[in-house]
């Protein structure tokens, strides 16, 4: 028995890879096209038995059928997408090909393979569309969090295309019954995050002593779950969830960005002090603010918890303190991927040179 894991050589996927495995899951086939965000190193230390790396592109029809009929996995979770929100500003094509286009060929070979299947195995079958909070919009201070029933009303090209993989994942339940549950998870940190996005970028500047770029006022909310926790739940969803429904997963730990950057800086303060004993804090930068940026997410976890028994394990003081140290002791990991690419991603967005 195996799963296929898509995108699993990114940030989240890497984490779900390690925990499914070290709590005793069967071999995982990880078909990733290894894009800038990908880095196969994070898993190149599983043997064959438990793990294989397929390079290619879930929009490859070809190739995912050619997987699904040799390998024959009892289940697919899809983490496969562009995830930068920055990045869709700047190139929001690349968004809608993976995300809309790629995504759609994905159930297209699923669905294809599900009807080779007899009726024991298709309803044994599980597809985990991992999906985010963003598309939801964005929230005013006083409004509740987001719930399984909140109106969709993604506000970036990002949240677009997730929001249109979300609906092909309903209505292929709907019209063709196939075996789906979607996810819509609030921002995660940790360990192997690109750091493109705020916490690990924030740690990785501070520790070189340039600026730390806060966009706008710093006021905008994110509702942070560590991402082992996060995997928790997917592998939970993936094991006990019920066939056609979603269900929302975050922290509960509502932060301002501000917030987020200047606790980074109190524990680096720590756990590296900067050479002339001043706080990291002086590197705080006010930028340009993402054009529209959404204000705040929160995400409202009752029903994971009250169905599935889900409870997040992290608290956002020790689960940051954690990572911090991560990108401390895993400097040959951060050195990597601040490859040529990344170069050219921190001049685009942020005029450096
Ligand atoms: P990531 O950018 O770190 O990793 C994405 C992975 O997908 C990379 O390994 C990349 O090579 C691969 N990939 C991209 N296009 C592909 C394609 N066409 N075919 C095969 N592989 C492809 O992303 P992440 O932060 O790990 O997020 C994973 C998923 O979780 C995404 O779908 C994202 O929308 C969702 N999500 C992320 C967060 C978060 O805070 N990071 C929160 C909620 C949901
Ligand atoms: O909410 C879930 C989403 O969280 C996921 O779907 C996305 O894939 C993931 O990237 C993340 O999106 P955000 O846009 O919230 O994450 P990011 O780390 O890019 O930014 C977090 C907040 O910090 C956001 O309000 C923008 C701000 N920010 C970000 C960067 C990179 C800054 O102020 N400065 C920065 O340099």
């Amino acid at each position: 028995m195996s799963i296929l894991v898509t995108g699993g050589a990114g940030f989240i996927g890497t984490n779900f890879i390690l925990h499914w495995l070290a709590g005793g899951g069967e071999r995982v086939i990880n078909l990733d096209k290894l894009t800038y965000a990908a880095n196969a190193s994070n898993l190149s230390g599983l043997g064959p038995d438990k793990y294989r790396l397929i390079r290619g592109d879930i929009g490859d029809r070809a190739l995912v059928s050619e997987i699904l009929n040799k390998e024959k996995p009892r289940a697919i979770i899809n983490f496969a997408a562009e995830s930068h929100v920055d990045r869709s500003i700047h190139n929001p094509g690349e968004f809608i090909q993976t995300n809309v286009v790629g995504f759609f060929n994905l159930l297209e070979s699923l669905r294809a393979y599900l009807a080779l299947l007899n009726e024991e195995s298709k309803l044994a079958f599980r597809f985990l569309h991992v999906s985010t909070d963003e598309v939801y919009g964005s929230l005013s201070p006083e409004a509740p969090p987001f719930t399984e029933l909140s109106p969709y009303a993604p506000n970036s090209p990002y949240s677009a295309s997730k929001a249109a993989s979300d609906h092909l994942v309903r209505a292929y339940r709907h019209t063709y019954g196939l075996p789906v549950i979607t996810t819509n998870c609030s921002n995660n940190y940790g360990p192997y995050q690109f750091p493109e996005k705020l916490i690990p970028l924030i740690i990785i500047n501070a520790l070189k002593g340039k600026l730390l770029p806060v966009y706008g006022d710093g006021r905008q909310i994110r509702d942070w779950l560590h991402v082992n926790d996060h995997c928790r739940a997917l592998a939970l969803v993936l094991e006990q969830g019920t066939l056609g429904e979603t269900y929302n997963i975050g922290g509960q730990a509502e932060k301002s960005n501000l917030e987020v950057v200047e606790t980074l800086c109190d524990l680096l303060d720590v756990l590296k002090p900067m050479n002339d004993g001043k706080s990291y804090r002086k590197l705080v930068a006010f930028v340009k603010d993402r054009p529209g940026h959404d204000r705040r997410y929160a995400i409202n976890p009752e029903k994971i918890r009250r169905e599935l028994g889900f409870q997040p394990r992290y608290n956002f003081a020790t689960g940051l303190k954690e990572t911090a140290r991560w990108y401390l002791n895993n400097s040959i990991w951060v050195q990597q991927v601040q490859s040529g690419d990344y170069l050219k991603w921190l001049e685009t967005q942020y005029g450096e040179h």
